[in-house]
């Protein structure tokens, strides 16, 4: 830290990204990427705007928002774009928490909401999951902070349902509630119906997993007009070109291939539940997960020395240290035959105990 930082940010504990290697050695199952590339009109359609990098891109990303207006059935006035959904997580604690105004969330979810709290000096009133890591809808039946819901939920993977979506919402009209469907594609159900009843909701998705744009950095929001306006305020109070050229072509690409998005995710589904099936042979504890990922416990193994055993057999996964969730890892689904090599190395792990 120099002399010169601002002393509010001398506890900020930043988020830690999982770990991105710079070869190919591994089989990457740490951060809940797609196994399969984009569809395969994108490369082409980002090469395009490469050759006009000279101009800056439309900070209004109009054929973008058009193309997700088309998508899921919405007027393109409630729709906004960003750099990642993390960059709409960060705007949304920006305009809608601060002094006076909270924010409210699960203690075990996606660890960015504890970061952007801290970072905006924001009272954050972090709710434990049950017992059985599902989230209580009681627990949100404040009404006077913003809440923050991942559905499904990371690192459990678990689900609420549309019915206790809306009464979250029903009993916070004057808060914003934020749902992250980061993982929504997967198995989960979706929030947006909700938008006629709701006009506090705002559904946050992202092209990074069901999209296969991780490295695109494309995220979208979809709410009422006057919310995603207030979102707009912030972004170009902050950053309007935030979206590069290439990654808004590919984001228009991706999306009007449809074929190729259910054909790719209904792959990850029914190798997820393969996978879920072969863990559990082999006596992990898997919880049902609803995502591109499985939460996983192994019998008498802490997590982080799964995760250490995994590593030196070539396989990346995630571990977090919090006290409730350490004896798990979260194991991203790649391809059958990374599950495969999965599977085997879990099994030898098992059998040298
Ligand atoms: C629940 C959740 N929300 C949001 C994000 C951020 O995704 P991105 O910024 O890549 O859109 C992630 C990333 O892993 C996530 O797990």
């Amino acid at each position: 830290m120099s002399r010169f930082l601002h002393p509010r940010f001398e506890k900020l504990v930043p988020y830690v990204p999982g770990e991105q290697p710079r070869g190919f050695d591994f089989i990457k199952l740490n951060t809940n990427e797609l196994p399969y590339p984009p569809a395969p009109g994108v490369a082409a359609a980002a090469e395009r705007e490469a050759e006009r990098l000279q101009l800056y891109s439309d900070p209004e990303s109009r054929e973008l928002k058009e193309a997700l207006a088309a998508t899921y059935g919405v007027a393109p006035e409630q729709v906004f774009v960003s750099n990642g959904s993390d960059e709409i997580l960060s705007f949304a604690f920006m305009a809608f928490c601060g002094e006076g105004r909270g924010a409210a969330f699960p203690d075990i979810t996606y660890g960015f909401y504890k970061v952007y709290g801290a970072l905006y000096g924001v009272d954050c009133d972090i709710r434990p999951l049950r017992e059985d890591f599902t989230v209580d809808p009681a627990d949100y039946y404040g009404g006077d902070r913003m809440v923050v819901i991942a559905n499904p939920n990371a690192p459990t993977g678990l689900c609420l349902s549309l019915a206790e979506i809306a009464d979250i919402l029903r009993h916070n009209p004057d808060v914003p509630v934020l749902i992250d469907e980061a993982y929504v594609d997967f198995g989960g159900e979706s929030a947006l119906p909700l938008l006629r009843e709701f006009d506090n909701l705002l559904v946050v998705r992202t092209f990074s997993k069901s999209r296969a744009l991780a490295g695109g950095r494309l995220g979208f929001c979809i709410g009422n007009a006057a919310l995603i306006r207030d979102l707009e305020t912030i972004k170009f109070s902050t950053n309007p070109y935030n979206l590069d050229r290439m990654t808004q072509a590919a984001g228009v690409a991706a999306l009007a291939d449809p074929a190729y998005f259910e054909m790719t995710v209904g792959a990850v589904i029914n190798t997820r539940e393969d996978a879920a099936k072969r863990l559990e042979g082999l006596g992990a504890r898997v919880l049902p997960s609803k995502a591109n990922f499985l939460f996983v416990s192994l019998p008498g193994i802490p997590g982080a020395e799964v995760l250490a055993a995994l590593r030196a057999r070539g396989i990346l996964v995630r571990h977090f240290s919090a006290p409730r969730i350490s004896d798990f890892v979260r194991i991203t689904v790649g391809t059958p035959e990374q599950m495969d090599k999965l599977c085997e190395a879990v099994a030898d792990i098992l059998d040298r105990r």
